[in-house]
């Protein structure tokens, strides 16, 4: 008879390891869909080819060879692989003229699989007229819930630091690099940075904020486009440039508050970030 414990032990050991969302009734064997029919891609209307004849699916992140990492060729309707999800998100990213084109256009974006595993599209909070705008890494539980930026923990202690120097909602633009929650909330891939960047960058564009402000390591490095950690970057002034701005933009990338629960003696570092940044902009 099998124990309640192992049943709840097998349970949270599926969260821990980012099996935390039911996205289908029946389990999926990867391993085995080289086995099961074909479902191309083909325009709607288009009739469906035999399988010898049916092309070669994209595996998930641009390996072209339609090989799945079980060595068997992947026929299932997988995502774009990844340059074709960057060159597609630049395309559709570059025609939005306003944040509601923007939003519209993420919303329509497939390109990147975290998208299928997500309940909600997170694209900002805050004041689009707000001279401060602050990016995260990627929604978290509660984000993905409510659909808004830092709503969650780590986002409650955001509102109280950035209440500490005068600031709120109102007066500072919350975005992330990621709109779509990665499961069991671990790090996002590059590529999945990658597909979603041009969306971003486009963003930064339609705001003009006139500082940037990057909570965390991957958001100061993917927009810093460098390889320090956010230890080494946190409190420097860096520009930020785009063809789409009409100047560099200065960016102090900062603690994330989610490092700040675990670490509350960073809490010195992160308060004088905050200075460091009113005093450059005080509003
Ligand atoms: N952490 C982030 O980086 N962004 C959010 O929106 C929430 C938590």
């Amino acid at each position: 008879m099998i124990d309640q414990c192992d049943i709840l032990a097998a349970l949270r050991w599926h969260v821990d390891i980012g099996c935390d969302e039911v996205i289908g009734d029946e389990p999926l064997d990867w391993a085995t869909l080289a086995a099961r029919p074909a479902v191309a891609r083909a325009p709607a209307g288009a009739s469906a080819l035999p399988p010898a004849a049916a092309p070669v699916a994209r595996s998930a992140f641009g390996a072209s060879s339609g090989a799945s990492m079980f060595g068997a060729p992947v026929t299932a309707d997988l995502p774009l692989g990844a340059s074709e999800a960057g060159a597609s998100a630049r395309a559709r990213a570059a025609e939005a003229r306003s944040l509601e084109e923007l939003e519209s256009a993420l919303r329509a974006f497939d390109g990147c699989p975290l998208k299928a595993t997500a309940m909600n599209t997170v694209f900002a909070d805050g004041n689009p007229a707000a001279d401060i705008m602050l990016i995260g890494e990627a929604p978290g539980e509660d984000e993905d819930r409510q659909g808004k930026p830092f709503v969650g923990v780590s986002g409650k202690l955001l509102d109280r630091m950035l209440a500490q120097v005068g600031l709120d909602r109102s007066t500072v633009y919350i975005s992330n690099i990621l709109p779509w929650r990665p499961p069991g909330n671990r790090s996002p891939t590059q590529a999945e940075i990658a597909a979603c960047l041009p969306f971003l960058e486009r963003h930064v564009e339609l705001i003009g904020p006139k500082v940037l402000v990057p909570l965390g390591g991957t958001s100061a490095k993917t927009l810093l486009n460098r390889a320090e950690g956010i230890t080494r970057l946190r409190g420097r002034w860096f520009d930020y440039a785009s063809p789409g701005l009409s100047g560099p933009v200065p960016v102090i990338p900062m603690l994330h508050p989610a490092y700040l629960l675990r670490n509350p003696i960073a809490k010195r570092e992160a308060w004088r970030d905050l200075l460091t940044l009113r005093q450059r902009f005080p509003g």
